[in-house]
C-alpha cells in the first residue's frame, strides 16, 4: 500500500512506520509527507529519506503550499491508499475525511474518550490525566472523522501514571507504546481493511 504521512513536529511515529516499511514489517511504503511545518524535524526526516514533503495548508508566503482541493488531488497522484496522522496538529478537511474513507488514522496519547477533543494535544493531555488522579493512561489509534478525536477507536495501549509522575516523564512512557502501537495498526491496515 501507498502511505502518506502527516506531521507537524518531531516526527517519532513517522520515523517508526518508515524504518518498519524498510525493514519490511510493514507492507507499504511513506510515498509522501504531508505538513503544515515545513522546518519541522518529521519533514526533515522526509527529506534526509528522499520522500516528497508537501505544504499544506497553504500558507502565506509559500507558493508551493496547497488549498485543500489541490491537495486530494496531489494525494491521488501520489497513488495514496491510506493517510497516517502523526502529530498533525490541524483539523482535517472534511473534503478529505470523505476522499479516503476507513483509510486515516490518528493517534492520540491518551485513553480515548478520555482527555481528547479540540485544545487537548501534546503536554496538555499528559498534564490533564496527571491532574485527574487517573491510574492509566496510554495511546489511541483511531479512524479520522470530521471532528477532533471521534472516529472509531481501532487500537489502545495501557500504561500506568506513577506517583509523581511528571507530564514529560509519562509522554516518554506514552510515546515508546504509540511507535509499536501505530507499526502494528498501520501494518495491520496494510493486510485487510480494518
Ligand atoms: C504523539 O504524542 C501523538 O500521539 C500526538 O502527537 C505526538 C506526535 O509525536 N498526536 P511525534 O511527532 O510522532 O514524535
Amino acid at each position: 500500500k501507498k502511505l502518506a504521512a502527516f506531521v507537524s513536529g518531531g516526527g517519532s511515529n513517522f520515523r517508526s512506520i518508515q524504518e518498519a516499511t524498510v525493514r519490511g514489517s510493514v507492507h507499504g511504503d511513506v510515498v509522501v509527507l504531508v505538513t503544515n511545518k515545513p522546518d519541522c524535524g518529521g519533514a526533515e526526516f522526509a527529506r534526509d529519506c528522499g520522500i516528497p514533503v508537501i505544504l499544506f495548508p497553504k500558507i502565506k508566503d509559500a507558493p508551493e503550499g496547497l488549498s485543500s482541493t489541490n491537495l486530494i488531488t496531489s494525494l491521488r497522484k501520489f497513488e495514496v491508499d491510506i493517510i497516517l496522522l502523526a502529530g498533525y496538529l490541524k483539523l482535517i478537511p472534511v473534503e478529505l475525511v470523505r476522499a479516503y474513507p476507513r483509510s486515516i488514522l490518528n493517534i492520540h496519547p491518551s485513553l480515548l474518550p478520555a482527555f481528547g477533543g479540540k485544545g487537548c494535544f501534546g503536554m496538555k493531555v499528559h498534564k490533564a490525566v496527571i491532574a485527574s488522579g487517573a491510574r492509566y493512561s496510554g495511546p489511541t489509534i483511531h479512524f479520522v472523522d470530521e471532528n477532533y478525536d471521534t472516529g472509531r477507536i481501532l487500537a489502545q495501549r495501557v500504561v500506568p501514571v506513577l506517583a509523581n509522575d511528571t507530564a514529560e516523564e509519562l509522554a516518554k512512557r506514552v510515546l515508546h507504546e504509540e511507535h509499536q502501537l501505530y507499526v502494528e495498526v498501520t501494518a495491520a491496515l496494510c493486510e485487510e481493511p480494518l
